[in-house]
């Protein structure tokens, strides 16, 4: 383990509940340092657990974590001031305003400087968009606006590194950028951001590096751009004759082929074995086109994007509903 180029890894990570059910399964976990990590999986794949065992909150059955090089639970005390987190449903009172639940958690803080309170707490409401409602009780907070404040919270010290469960959850589209703008804005001042979600389209525009979850396994991690560009776009030929191409395609073991006006899309085969490459399997394709007189105009696959990616590794879609 290399703590100053790694801020979060886990080996063989693992909780299983009370009654028996695994929720996070041998996780190998490695969070660069720097990088905006998305934590991506549908509901009930174990990303909270997963977070909650980092910030030892509750105890892994197996396995280990380290965070900022230190073990958890074992170093919080050294490591949790360093971490700035925002999980699930934050602990807010309902009784006070917004700007006044800041001050209680600051002044929680013991390395904060009580002359300073107030300038923090506002500083914190300002870049989470919430000082026009600073003065509200928080129970009368929306499910967004608790998030904001919860957000906030995490945000009241400079932080290394940032764990933030699902930030966007309960924003509507508009809140949704400005979190994402205000997490780009942190990452580039140097700040390490963890964050959990279950949009791809999010972790897409925000993330320079993600790990998919599934069923609390971990299916793949590594940089966006290697996890988008690891899943095959779909072949795409633009022709006046769509039967004959589709018919011709399907012959070569193209599948999934749909049709729309003049254009016909398709599942790739895998690529032939005994060294055949793409390219030679795609230029193949498209003499056997030529071949059988279907008149190609153009002829390509589409970029694929992180949800192919998803999709070819879990065989499932992404709830993106929000
Ligand atoms: N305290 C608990 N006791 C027993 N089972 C739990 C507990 N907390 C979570 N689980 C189960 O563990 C699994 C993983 O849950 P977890 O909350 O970690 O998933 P998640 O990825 O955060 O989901 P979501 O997207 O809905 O927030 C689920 O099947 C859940 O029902
Ligand atoms: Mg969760």
């Amino acid at each position: 383990m290399e703590p100053r180029e790694t801020v979060i890894a886990t080996r063989g990570l693992t909780k299983r509940y009370g009654g028996g059910h695994l929720a996070v399964d041998g996780l190998d976990l490695t969070v660069p340092r720097g990088s905006v990590f998305g934590f991506l999986g549908p509901n009930g794949s174990g990303k909270t657990t997963t977070i909650r065992m980092l910030m030892g909150l509750i105890e892994p059955t197996s396995g280990e974590a380290h965070v900022l090089g230190q073990p958890m639970p074992r170093a919080g005390r050294r490591v949790l001031p360093r971490v700035g987190a925002l999980i699930e449903g934050p602990a807010l009172y309902g009784f006070l305003s917004g700007r006044d639940n800041l001050a209680r958690f600051d002044a929680a803080d013991p390395t904060a400087d009580p002359r300073t309170r107030a300038a923090r707490v506002g500083e914190a409401l300002e870049r989470v968009g919430l000082t026009g409602a600073a003065h509200k009780k928080a129970r009368a907070y929306s499910l967004g606006m608790k998030q904001r404040l919860g957000l906030a919270a995490a945000l009241l010290q400079p932080r290394e590194l940032l764990v933030l469960d699902e930030p966007t959850n309960g924003l509507d589209p508009q809140g949704m950028r400005e979190i994402r703008a205000l997490v780009r804005g942190l990452a580039a001042g140097g700040t390490t951001v963890f964050l959990s979600s279950h949009l791809l389209d999010e972790i897409e525009q925000v993330c320079t590096h993600a790990a998919v979850m599934s069923r609390g396994r971990l299916l793949t991690q590594g940089t966006v751009a290697e996890l988008a560009s690891s899943a095959r776009g779909r072949l795409s030929v633009t022709t006046p004759d769509t039967a004959e191409a589709v018919r011709v395609l399907k012959e070569h073991g193209v599948t999934d082929l749909l049709t729309a006006d003049d254009r016909v899309t398709g599942e790739l085969p895998a690529p032939s074995a005994a060294g055949g490459t793409d390219l030679a399997d795609l230029a193949d394709l498209n003499a056997a086109l030529v071949r059988a007189d279907v008149r190609v105009r153009a002829f390509g696959t589409e970029r694929a994007s992180l949800e192919d990616a998803f999709v070819a590794l879990t065989g499932e879609g992404f709830d993106v509903a929000g």
